[in-house]
C-alpha cells in the first residue's frame, strides 16, 4: 500500500480564493490545526507577495512542528531568497519554485523561448537548493505544455536537485483519462524520475480537480496538493477532505493511504470557513451541512435499520457525533417516533398516530421542524401550560459603581415569597434570584430583546430560550421596562419547563424532572 503525501496549500492557493484573506495569526491558527489533522506539508504562503505572507510563513516555521513547511517562489532570485528567509526557523522546510512552461504562457506572459525557460528553471532549483535540501519545482500550466518539452524540463530540474516535481493543471483544463496518461507518460519517459516524487495540483474549473487528482494517484503520483473545503483561485483546488476520504473508503481500489487523522476533518473545515469567511455549501461532499443528513422517509427508515444502507462512511470518522435525521414533510413515522423518544416523549400507538398526523400537517407548512415544535405537537390536547409562578414585583439596582442586585417577589399557589441576589448585570441578577426561588437553574440558551412599538415609551419584548435536563422551551415577556420584560419572559419559560415536566408525567411514561 503506497503512502500518499498530502501537501496542503490552503494558506497559499486557498487564500487566493476571491474574498479570502487571512492575517498572520489566523494563518498560524489554521497551520496548527493542519498539523493536528496530520498533513505532511503545509504551504504557508508566498513570502515575496506581501510582508504579511512572509511574516505568516515565518511564524508557522517557528511554531508548527511535525509537517514540512513550504513557501512558494517564482523562479527569481528575490523570490527564492525571501522564501528561504521566511522558512529559516523551520525544522523541516521546502522551497517550492515555479515557472510556466506552456506555449500560451511562454508566448504571452513570459515572452520566452523553450531554451530560456529550461535554463531559468534549472537555475532556480539550483539556487533554492543552496537554502534547502527539499525543493519542489512546478512547471505552471503543465497540462497544456507539450509533453516532450515537459519531460525535458522535469529531467533537467531533477538533475539540478528538485526532490518533488509537481504537475499543475493550473486552469482546470485536464480530464481524468488524459491527466492519468500524462502522469504515466512522465513515469515512463523521464529517465531520472525515480529520484523525485511526482506531485499533482489540480484546479476545479470544470469540476474535475478530484477525479484528475485520483487518476494521477492511480498512475504513479505520490503527492497530492489540495486545500481544505476545496477553496482556491477561481473555482478552487482539489479538496483535501474529498481526496483523503476517497483514499480511506476506497483503499483497496487505490492501494494507497494517507497519514491524515480523518476525525479532525470537520474541525479543520469549520475553522477554515470561519476564518476565511467562505461558507461551505450544504451539499459539499464530506463537510457540507447535509453530507450526513437524511430527510426522505425511505432513507431515514433504512438508516435506522442499518446505517450502511444509505451511508458509505461513518460520520464519526470525519469528526461528527452522528448522522442526523432531519424531520420534514418526507419523514416517516419511524424517524418521528425515534426523535420523540430522544426527547423523552414515549407515546402509545394511538397517541403516536395522532401526533404523527399533526406533525405531517405542520411539516407541509413549515420547512424545518425543531424540537420545540415536536414538544408542542405532542402536548397539543394535554392540559395547558399552567402559570405556576407569577411575577409580582421586580426591583433592581445597577450602575457603574454599584453591584447589580435584584429583588423579586413571586407568587405560587396564593403564597408570595421574596428573595434578592446579585449578578453580572440587572438581568443576570433577576435570573439568579428567580433560580434560587424556584430551585431550578436552567441554561439560558438564547436571549433577545426588541422593541415592539415606536417612541420613547416603546414596549420592549424579551424572548428567552431555556434548556433544562434535555427539555428546551421558549417564552416571551413584554413591558415598557426591559428588566421587567426580561423577568417576565424568564418566569414564563420556567412555568413552561415545570408544566412540560408535569405534562410528561401526565403522559405517564417518564418521571417529571424538577422541582
Ligand atoms: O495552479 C498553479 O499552477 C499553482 C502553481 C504555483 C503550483 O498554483
Ligand atoms: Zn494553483
Amino acid at each position: 500500500m503506497r503512502r500518499i503525501t498530502i501537501f496542503d496549500t490552503t494558506l497559499r492557493d486557498g487564500e487566493q480564493c476571491p474574498g479570502a484573506s487571512l492575517t498572520p495569526p489566523e494563518k498560524l491558527e489554521i497551520a496548527r490545526q493542519l498539523a493536528r489533522l496530520g498533513v505532511d506539508v503545509i504551504e504557508g504562503g508566498f513570502p515575496i507577495a506581501s510582508p504579511g505572507d512572509a511574516q505568516a510563513v515565518k511564524m508557522i516555521a517557528q511554531a508548527v512542528k511535525g509537517p514540512t513547511i513550504a513557501a512558494l517562489a517564482r523562479s527569481l532570485p528575490h523570490d527564492i531568497d525571501a522564501a528561504a528567509a521566511a522558512l529559516a526557523p523551520a525544522k523541516k522546510k521546502r522551497i517550492h519554485v515555479f515557472l510556466a512552461t506552456s506555449p500560451i504562457h511562454r508566448k504571452y506572459k513570459l515572452r520566452k523561448a523553450q531554451a530560456e525557460i529550461l535554463r531559468q528553471a534549472v537555475w532556480a532549483v539550483k539556487h533554492a537548493r543552496k537554502y534547502a535540501r527539499d525543493v519542489e519545482f512546478s512547471p505552471e500550466d503543465a497540462s497544456r505544455t507539450e509533453p516532450e518539452f515537459l519531460h525535458q524540463v522535469l529531467e533537467a530540474v531533477i538533475r539540478a536537485g528538485a526532490t518533488t516535481v509537481n504537475i499543475p493543471d493550473t486552469v482546470g483544463f485536464a480530464i481524468p483519462d488524459e491527466f492519468g496518461r500524462l502522469i504515466k507518460g512522465i513515469t515512463e519517459r523521464v529517465p531520472n524520475i525515480e529520484r523525485a516524487v511526482i506531485s499533482v495540483h489540480c484546479h476545479n474549473d470544470l469540476g474535475l480537480s478530484m477525479p484528475n487528482s485520483l487518476a494521477a494517484i492511480k498512475n504513479g503520483a505520490g503527492q497530492v496538493e489540495c486545500t481544505v473545503n476545496g477553496i482556491g483561485e477561481r473555482a478552487g483546488n482539489a479538496s483535501l477532505e474529498e481526496i483523503v476520504m476517497t483514499l480511506k473508503i476506497r483503499r483497496n481500489f487505490y492501494q494507497a493511504r494517507t497519514g491524515v487523522d480523518t476525525t479532525q476533518i470537520i474541525k479543520t473545515s469549520r475553522l477554515v470557513s470561519s476564518l476565511t469567511g467562505i461558507a461551505v455549501q450544504p451539499n459539499k461532499a464530506i463537510v457540507g451541512g447535509n453530507a450526513f443528513r437524511h430527510e426522505s422517509g425511505i432513507h431515514q427508515d433504512g438508516v435506522l435499520k442499518h446505517r450502511a444502507t444509505y451511508e458509505i462512511m461513518r460520520p464519526q470518522d470525519v469528526g461528527l457525533s452522528g448522522s442526523q435525521l432531519v424531520l420534514g414533510k418526507l419523514s416517516g413515522r419511524h424517524a418521528f417516533a425515534q426523535r420523540l423518544a430522544k426527547l423523552g416523549l414515549r407515546l402509545s400507538k394511538g397517541e403516536l398516530d395522532r401526533a404523527f398526523e399533526r406533525f405531517k400537517a405542520l411539516a407541509d407548512k413549515k420547512k424545518d421542524i425543531y424540537d420545540d415544535d415536536l414538544t408542542a405537537i405532542v402536548e397539543e390536547g394535554l392540559p395547558a401550560a399552567q402559570e405556576i409562578y407569577k411575577l409580582v414585583y421586580v426591583h433592581t439596582t445597577s450602575g457603574s459603581d454599584t453591584v447589580p442586585t435584584a429583588t423579586i417577589r413571586l407568587e405560587r399557589e396564593g403564597k408570595v415569597a421574596q428573595d434578592a441576589a446579585c449578578g453580572d448585570g440587572p438581568v443576570d441578577a433577576c435570573y439568579k434570584t428567580i433560580n434560587r426561588m424556584t430551585g431550578l437553574s436552567p441554561e439560558l440558551v438564547d436571549y433577545t430583546l426588541r422593541s415592539v412599538t415606536k417612541g420613547r415609551d416603546a414596549l420592549g419584548e424579551v424572548a428567552v430560550k431555556l434548556r433544562h435536563r434535555g427539555i428546551e422551551v421558549a417564552a416571551r415577556g413584554t413591558s415598557t421596562d426591559i428588566i421587567e420584560a426580561s423577568a417576565k419572559a424568564y418566569v414564563n419559560a420556567i412555568n413552561k419547563l415545570l408544566s412540560s415536566s408535569t405534562r410528561r408525567a401526565y403522559l405517564g411514561r417518564r418521571s417529571a424532572p424538577h422541582p
